[in-house]
């Protein structure tokens, strides 16, 4: 688990869902790209990254070994050219029979080495079937955070599917570029309903490359700003982030 000390030292927007680790999923194609990635990043206001390679049984399963391998390598290279951005290393976990035996197992990363863990599921999966998976993953002892609430239908049906998750010890997770309104109005809508609501922890970039799914932030600053205010800003893009990478409860006080 990441140094406290180094965890203080973090200035700026903290991503915890990002796929800047090369060849291991469909994030990003070569360590020049992750280092464009970072670029983007750094820009941004970013100072710190949780590198989240997607694990799916049968899909993608690269092993630690290349994980790690490739994961220093760009931690290296980026604390050549920015020595005040961090990288830490976790996955984004495609939920299915087995999972938490892998946590156990420690064949699943769990964000920086925490209790947390980010997790996903397909838009079409049943409301039940979510919520009892989550459920497993609160029950076995880990936290999950739930990724891109915006994309399952069920879930987003009310508010009220969100708040009964987060009231079973899941936390919420929503793109940047949702907020920023790529996926149009009405789910945007949706999400800064649910924004003021409390009901939505995380702001992640989920960026793949240096492209059209870039690690960037701006525009949805600008509307959250427009929308809400700065503080829930900090909560969204850095507070909630280091509860997270110093393993403490989210709604603990600083
Ligand atoms: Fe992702």
């Amino acid at each position: 688990m990441p140094d406290k000390e180094l965890i203080n030292s973090i200035e700026g927007y903290i991503d915890i869902h990002c796929h800047i680790v090369p060849h291991v999923d469909d994030g990003s194609r070569s360590s020049g790209q992750t280092l464009r990635m970072i670029d983007i990043a750094y820009r941004n206001g970013i100072r710190a990254m949780i590198a989240t390679p997607h694990y799916e049984v049968g899909k993608y399963e690269a092993n630690h070994e290349d994980i790690e391998k490739n994961f220093f390598k760009i931690q290296r290279l980026i604390a050549e050219r920015y020595p005040d951005f961090n990288i830490f290393l976790g996955n984004e976990i495609f939920f299915s029979y087995g999972v938490v035996d892998s946590l156990y197992e420690g064949a699943i990363y769990t964000l920086a080495g925490t209790s947390y863990v980010l997790v996903e599921f397909s838009p079409n999966d049943k409301l039940d079937y979510i919520e009892k998976s989550l459920y497993e993953i609160v029950n076995a002892g880990y936290i999950p955070i739930l990724a891109h609430v915006e994309r399952y239908f069920e879930v987003m049906k009310s508010h009220r599917n969100v708040e009964r998750l987060v009231d079973e010890g899941v936390y919420i997770q929503t793109n940047a570029s949702t907020i920023a309104g790529r996926n149009g109005r009405a789910i945007r809508k949706k999400i800064m309903k649910l924004i003021k609501k409390g009901l939505v922890h995380f702001i992640g970039t989920d960026a793949h490359s240096d492209g059209k799914r870039s690690p960037e932030l701006e525009e949805c600053i600008d509307y959250l700003l427009k929308k809400t205010d700065e503080d829930t800003v900090e909560l969204l893009l850095r507070t909630n982030a280091m509860h997270v990478l110093k393993n403490e409860d989210i709604d603990e006080e600083e």
